[in-house]
């Protein structure tokens, strides 16, 4: 018998990863720009190791990322992703109990508070994407999940209301910055002053490894050891394991993409505003941006034309259609300056199909 929790429970829907050639995807905020080859130097080095068990703690790892952001290396756990990581929050600190998130934010936190029989409490933005302080310190909740910057806006919150929030909240506060090295502060500045704060990270976006999954957390020594009891044995790979080191070896590569990235998103952003299509300014990979048809009306019918439309072209984007303040609007990543020209191309050719409707 299946328990009833998970029974009632709607999986995670990933952004699609179509098959087959000549699509251009900007649907999952990968990043554009190739892993950096030290990456594949190291990944290559370890595969003949791979009769062996990885190590089960990625204690070399850990330390590498401590010194990174000047803590001690039981301050650090290493996830298979991030998603990982979230999931080990959620064993850990909610499970049958209550957890909380802002609404619309990162789609994962309903299934992974589900998985354990678990309630999440939903605090919904204005359209403004303003932190709302209050609501979140007043919250029951054992957790609270922040995304900064947020997804699927990007809209990036300052340290200072949240800094606000860890004054005031009663249970652990999640930061997910999965998109931080794209604009924004990090919290982790501040785990010194609070031990109920957990910052969250991932290598998937900034370091062009999605495809080898890790991710990390941040925080009290008495937290991540509650979250060491419940970590899957090998939870990280070897190879997860050399290529991450190798990657935090590659600054340069890192830097660029990222630079390059930002520079781009800025581009795409005045396109939208030639368009005179209302953008949320975004500090992350990608862009949410409210179409408008020829008539200048936007609204769920005109984004989900233009998306399909772009789909047609085979320009991937994605279309929340199910939440007020997302369904008029269409979240595109940001590829590389060709990649949007293909994207503008697209719109532009909407704007032609529309005029002769
Ligand atoms: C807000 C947010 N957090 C976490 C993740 C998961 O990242 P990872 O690939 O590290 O599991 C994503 C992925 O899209 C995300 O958007």
């Amino acid at each position: 018998m299946v328990v009833p929790w998970v029974k009632a429970l709607t999986g995670y829907v990933p952004g699609e990863q179509p098959q087959g050639e000549g699509w251009v995807k900007l649907n999952t905020n990968e990043n554009p720009y190739p892993t950096s080859p030290k990456v594949l130097e190291a990944i290559q080095e370890k595969v003949s190791s791979l009769r062996l068990y990885p190590e089960p703690q990625s204690q070399k790892l850990r330390a590498r990322i401590s010194q990174k952001f000047g803590l001690k290396a039981n301050n650090v756990i290493i996830g298979n992703g991030s998603d990982n990581i979230l999931d080990m929050i959620t064993r850990s600190f909610v499970g049958k109990g209550q957890a909380g998130h802002t609404v619309p934010s990162y789609s994962l936190y309903p299934v992974v508070v589900g998985l354990t029989g678990g309630s999440l409490f939903d605090i919904p933005f204005e359209a403004s994407m303003e932190l709302p302080v209050d609501a979140i310190v007043n919250a029951d909740a054992s957790v609270f999940f922040l995304t900064n910057p947020n997804a699927p806006t990007g809209v990036c919150f300052s340290l200072e209301s949240i800094e606000s929030v860890l004054k005031k909240i009663k249970g652990l506060l999640v930061v997910d910055e999965a998109y931080i090295d794209f604009g924004g502060q990090s919290a982790s500045a501040l785990l010194g002053k609070y031990d109920n704060l957990v910052v969250v990270q991932t290598f998937s976006k900034s370091r062009s490894l999605a495809g080898l999954r890790v991710g990390f957390a941040l925080a009290s020594e008495a937290i991540i050891s509650i979250l060491d009891r419940v970590r899957d044995a090998y939870n990280v790979d070897s190879l997860a394991q050399v290529g991450a080191l190798a990657a935090l070896e590659d600054e340069d590569t890192f830097l660029n993409n990222t630079q390059e990235i930002i520079k781009t998103r800025a581009n795409s952003e005045a396109s939208f505003q030639d368009l005179n299509w209302f953008t949320y300014p975004s500090s992350a990979n990608f862009l949410f941006t409210q179409p408008k048809n020829n008539q200048g009306v936007s609204g769920p019918a005109v984004a989900q034309s233009l998306f399909e439309h772009l789909k047609s072209e085979k320009v991937l984007v994605r279309y929340f259609g199910a939440h007020p303040l997302t369904c008029s609007f269409i979240r595109v990543s940001v590829g590389t300056n060709h990649q949007m020209e293909s994207f503008f191309g697209g719109i532009k050719s909407w704007q032609i199909k529309e005029s002769q409707n």
